[in-house]
Protein backbone atom coordinates (compact mmCIF):
# COMPACT_ATOMS: atom_id res chain seq x y z
CA UNK A 1 0.00 0.00 0.00
CA UNK A 2 1.28 3.23 -0.70
CA UNK A 3 0.76 6.27 1.34
CA UNK A 4 -2.33 8.86 0.52
CA UNK A 5 -1.56 12.50 -0.49
CA UNK A 6 -3.16 13.74 2.87
CA UNK A 7 -1.68 10.92 5.56
CA UNK A 8 0.67 13.36 7.53
CA UNK A 9 1.54 11.16 10.14
CA UNK A 10 3.00 7.70 9.16
CA UNK A 11 4.00 5.03 11.90
CA UNK A 12 6.37 2.07 11.07
CA UNK A 13 6.58 -1.15 13.24
CA UNK A 14 9.60 -3.28 12.78
CA UNK A 15 10.34 -6.66 14.47
CA UNK A 16 12.80 -9.59 13.38
CA UNK A 17 11.31 -11.46 10.51
CA UNK A 18 8.16 -9.32 9.90
CA UNK A 19 5.99 -12.61 10.10
CA UNK A 20 5.11 -12.36 13.67
CA UNK A 21 5.25 -9.53 15.79
CA UNK A 22 5.40 -6.23 13.54
CA UNK A 23 2.21 -7.49 11.27
CA UNK A 24 0.45 -8.27 14.54
CA UNK A 25 0.94 -4.72 15.26
CA UNK A 26 0.24 -3.54 11.61
CA UNK A 27 -2.86 -5.25 11.38
CA UNK A 28 -4.61 -4.31 15.45
CA UNK A 29 -3.15 -0.79 14.90
CA UNK A 30 -4.68 -0.32 11.40
CA UNK A 31 -8.22 -1.82 12.64
CA UNK A 32 -7.83 0.79 15.19
CA UNK A 33 -6.90 3.39 13.29
CA UNK A 34 -9.79 2.34 11.04
CA UNK A 35 -12.31 2.51 13.46
CA UNK A 36 -11.38 5.85 14.45
CA UNK A 37 -11.75 6.76 10.84
CA UNK A 38 -8.22 8.36 10.92
CA UNK A 39 -7.21 5.79 7.90
CA UNK A 40 -6.91 9.34 5.86
CA UNK A 41 -4.27 10.96 8.29
CA UNK A 42 -2.31 7.68 9.13
CA UNK A 43 0.07 5.73 7.06
CA UNK A 44 0.76 2.33 8.64
CA UNK A 45 3.93 0.02 7.34
CA UNK A 46 5.95 -2.66 8.93
CA UNK A 47 9.06 -4.57 8.47
CA UNK A 48 11.78 -6.46 9.60
CA UNK A 49 15.45 -6.09 10.40
CA UNK A 50 16.17 -9.29 8.39
CA UNK A 51 15.67 -10.88 4.93
CA UNK A 52 14.88 -13.80 5.73
CA UNK A 53 10.94 -13.84 4.99
CA UNK A 54 10.70 -11.07 2.26
CA UNK A 55 7.66 -11.23 0.41
CA UNK A 56 6.22 -13.71 2.27
CA UNK A 57 2.65 -13.25 4.17
CA UNK A 58 2.32 -13.31 8.26
CA UNK A 59 3.02 -16.63 9.93
CA UNK A 60 -0.02 -18.61 10.33
CA UNK A 61 -0.01 -18.81 13.83
CA UNK A 62 -0.11 -15.17 14.13
CA UNK A 63 -2.65 -14.94 11.13
CA UNK A 64 -5.40 -17.38 12.93
CA UNK A 65 -4.34 -15.82 16.33
CA UNK A 66 -5.53 -12.19 15.04
CA UNK A 67 -8.44 -13.75 12.94
CA UNK A 68 -9.41 -14.96 16.26
CA UNK A 69 -9.84 -11.40 17.63
CA UNK A 70 -11.06 -9.86 14.33
CA UNK A 71 -8.08 -8.70 12.84
CA UNK A 72 -6.92 -9.12 9.44
CA UNK A 73 -3.16 -9.92 8.50
CA UNK A 74 -3.69 -11.68 5.13
CA UNK A 75 -3.16 -8.54 3.03
CA UNK A 76 0.46 -7.96 4.28
CA UNK A 77 3.68 -9.24 3.17
CA UNK A 78 7.22 -9.30 4.69
CA UNK A 79 10.09 -6.50 3.73
CA UNK A 80 13.08 -5.62 5.03
CA UNK A 81 13.45 -2.52 6.67
CA UNK A 82 15.53 0.36 4.43
CA UNK A 83 17.48 3.59 4.98
CA UNK A 84 14.81 5.45 3.34
CA UNK A 85 12.49 4.18 5.96
CA UNK A 86 14.20 7.16 7.76
CA UNK A 87 13.01 9.92 5.29
CA UNK A 88 9.75 8.83 5.45
CA UNK A 89 8.59 7.82 9.02
CA UNK A 90 7.37 9.56 11.84
CA UNK A 91 7.36 7.14 14.24
CA UNK A 92 9.37 4.18 14.11
CA UNK A 93 8.48 1.61 16.63
CA UNK A 94 10.78 -1.87 17.84
CA UNK A 95 9.12 -4.87 19.15
CA UNK A 96 12.36 -5.47 21.26
CA UNK A 97 15.92 -4.35 22.66
CA UNK A 98 18.28 -6.18 19.60
CA UNK A 99 15.68 -4.71 16.97
CA UNK A 100 16.16 -1.24 18.50
CA UNK A 101 19.68 -1.30 18.18
CA UNK A 102 19.81 -2.54 14.70
CA UNK A 103 17.70 0.71 13.92
CA UNK A 104 19.68 2.97 16.00
CA UNK A 105 23.06 1.98 14.04
CA UNK A 106 21.00 3.04 10.77
CA UNK A 107 19.51 6.04 12.00
CA UNK A 108 20.75 9.22 10.45
CA UNK A 109 21.72 11.59 12.73
CA UNK A 110 19.51 14.28 11.99
CA UNK A 111 16.43 11.63 12.11
CA UNK A 112 13.56 14.46 13.58
CA UNK A 113 10.89 11.39 14.12
CA UNK A 114 10.61 9.66 16.77
CA UNK A 115 12.70 6.25 17.10
CA UNK A 116 11.63 3.95 20.52
CA UNK A 117 10.43 0.42 21.78
CA UNK A 118 6.54 0.13 20.87
CA UNK A 119 5.83 -0.90 24.61
CA UNK A 120 6.85 2.50 25.72
CA UNK A 121 3.42 3.24 24.94
CA UNK A 122 2.32 0.30 26.55
CA UNK A 123 0.05 0.60 29.87
CA UNK A 124 0.27 -1.23 33.36
CA UNK A 125 3.12 -3.96 32.01
CA UNK A 126 6.47 -4.36 33.53
CA UNK A 127 7.72 -5.00 30.23
CA UNK A 128 9.42 -2.96 27.73
CA UNK A 129 9.55 -6.15 24.99
CA UNK A 130 7.57 -7.85 22.94
CA UNK A 131 8.45 -11.44 23.76
CA UNK A 132 9.63 -13.10 20.29
CA UNK A 133 6.84 -15.76 19.79
CA UNK A 134 8.38 -17.62 16.94
CA UNK A 135 10.22 -20.60 18.70
CA UNK A 136 7.23 -20.89 21.08
CA UNK A 137 3.94 -22.34 21.65
CA UNK A 138 0.71 -21.42 20.40
CA UNK A 139 -0.10 -18.80 23.83
CA UNK A 140 3.22 -16.57 22.89
CA UNK A 141 1.18 -15.49 19.98
CA UNK A 142 -2.04 -14.33 22.06
CA UNK A 143 0.65 -12.66 24.33
CA UNK A 144 1.65 -10.82 21.37
CA UNK A 145 -2.00 -9.50 20.68
CA UNK A 146 -2.50 -8.56 24.36
CA UNK A 147 0.51 -6.59 24.18
CA UNK A 148 0.05 -5.18 21.14
CA UNK A 149 -3.61 -4.38 21.71
CA UNK A 150 -2.46 -2.59 24.50
CA UNK A 151 0.45 -0.37 23.13
CA UNK A 152 -1.77 0.51 19.98
CA UNK A 153 -4.53 2.13 21.94
CA UNK A 154 -2.28 4.10 24.22
CA UNK A 155 -0.20 4.85 20.86
CA UNK A 156 -3.27 6.34 18.91
CA UNK A 157 -4.59 8.15 21.99
CA UNK A 158 -1.28 9.88 22.02
CA UNK A 159 -1.33 10.93 18.32
CA UNK A 160 -5.36 12.00 18.76
CA UNK A 161 -4.23 14.69 21.37
CA UNK A 162 -0.77 15.35 19.80
CA UNK A 163 -2.02 15.94 16.38
CA UNK A 164 -5.36 17.35 17.70
CA UNK A 165 -7.99 15.03 15.38
P1 LIG B 1 9.17 -11.79 14.17
O1 LIG B 1 9.48 -13.35 14.53
O2 LIG B 1 10.48 -11.07 14.30
O3 LIG B 1 8.19 -11.40 15.22
O4 LIG B 1 8.61 -11.79 12.76
C1 LIG B 1 10.47 -14.09 13.90
C2 LIG B 1 10.24 -14.63 12.66
C3 LIG B 1 11.20 -15.40 12.06
C4 LIG B 1 12.40 -15.62 12.69
C5 LIG B 1 12.63 -15.07 13.94
C6 LIG B 1 11.67 -14.29 14.54
N1 LIG B 1 13.40 -16.44 12.07
O5 LIG B 1 14.41 -16.70 12.73
O6 LIG B 1 13.24 -16.84 10.93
Amino acid sequence: MTKKKNQDISVLFVCLGNICRSPTAHGVFEKMVSDAQLENRIYIDSCGTGDWHIDHAPDKRSASAAKARGYDLNHLRARQVQHTDFNQFNYILAMDNNNLSDLQAMCPSDYSGELALFLDYAQDVDIREVPDPYYGGDSGFDTVIDLVENASQSLLAHLQKHYDF
